[in-house]
């Protein structure tokens, strides 16, 4: 079967009603395009699960903030058709501004606390554009299944959020961040990195990779935050925005490791903010 690629709501509506009268199982991977190996891992998933995969590919201005990269954010639709495709993808959704935001909508989905904290401090609106969009992509798809990267880690939990708040019938699935050979996690901003750049990149997933290590002998919140400020802001061409020890469910700062945990950090290289995350266990016994 080939890709089927569609532009507008009624396309994929129309495309999805007999696989769902049929009782075929849907899975949704959306997307901003400038596809690499972490989105093509959520298509992979999809796959593996559900038995038709809808992907889109949409760079949400309203996601954006004002002086933010909208305009610059790295566009390549030929190339995505033809990853996607390459993937036996069912079917590719590529809305345009106009067909999502028709005649400029002023309902927005507002996420609260979460979306206050960490990226949402730095970026303010970024996640009610990001709450709102996905609410809005997932009433258009309805998929059975829809897969997010631990990479954007708070999003994922404020998606979670979101889709239990407001009763959304679609099950949310976190999978694992891909990292290239040397430990940078895969992200479609990379592209803005110079060759030097991407070098002082390095110490985000090097850092956060020692502080995973030391929270199996330590559990003190501060002192592992300190290790991993430190850490960041010792390398030349970084600019730490922040980074934090926090539970992995509230995203709030731990005093203590007792439960699971999640470093994060975000910082700006070059051109580029990047941000990256781990899985902080407490000690067993
Ligand atoms: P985008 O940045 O294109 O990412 C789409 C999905 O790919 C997200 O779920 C993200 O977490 C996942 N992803 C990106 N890099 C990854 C990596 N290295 N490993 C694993 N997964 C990775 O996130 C967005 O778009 C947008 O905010 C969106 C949810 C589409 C709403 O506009």
């Amino acid at each position: 079967m080939s890709m089927e690629r569609v532009v507008s709501i009624e396309e994929v509506r129309g495309a999805l009603a007999r696989p769902r009268l049929e009782g075929r199982t849907i899975g949704f991977v959306p997307t901003m395009g400038a596809l690499h190996d972490g989105h093509l891992s959520l298509v992979r998933a999809s796959q593996a699960r559900c038995d038709l995969t809808v992907v889109s590919v949409f760079v949400n201005p309203t996601q954006f903030g004002e002086g933010e990269d909208f305009e610059a954010y790295p566009r390549d639709m030929d190339a995505d058709v033809a990853l996607l495709g390459a993937e036996d993808v069912d079917i590719l959704f590529t809305p345009s501004v106009a067909v999502m935001y028709r005649d400029g909508i002023v309902t927005s989905v507002d996420p609260g606390p979460l979306a206050e904290l960490w990226c949402g401090a730095s970026r303010p609106g970024h996640f009610t554009g990001v709450a709102t969009v996905v609410t809005k992509l997932l009433n258009i798809v309805r998929p059975d299944l829809a897969f997010f990267g631990e990479k954007d880690y708070q999003q994922l939990k404020i998606i979670e959020r979101v889709v239990s708040d407001l009763d959304l019938p679609t099950r949310i699935v976190g999978c694992p961040i891909v990292r290239e050979r040397d430990g940078l996690a895969l992200s479609s901003r990379n592209r803005y990195l110079s060759a030097e750049d991407r070098t002082h990149a390095l110490v985000l997933s090097r850092a956060l990779a020692r502080v995973r290590e030391a929270a199996a002998g330590e559990t003190d919140g501060a002192v592992l935050m300190r290790m991993l400020v430190g850490d960041v802001t010792s390398e030349p061409g970084v600019t730490l925005d922040y980074a934090a020890v926090v539970d992995a469910g509230t995203l709030r700062k731990v005093t203590k490791v007792q439960r699971p945990a999640r470093a994060l950090v975000a910082a700006r290289v070059g051109r580029a903010r990047l941000i990256d995350n781990v899985s902080i266990e407490p000690p067993t016994a």
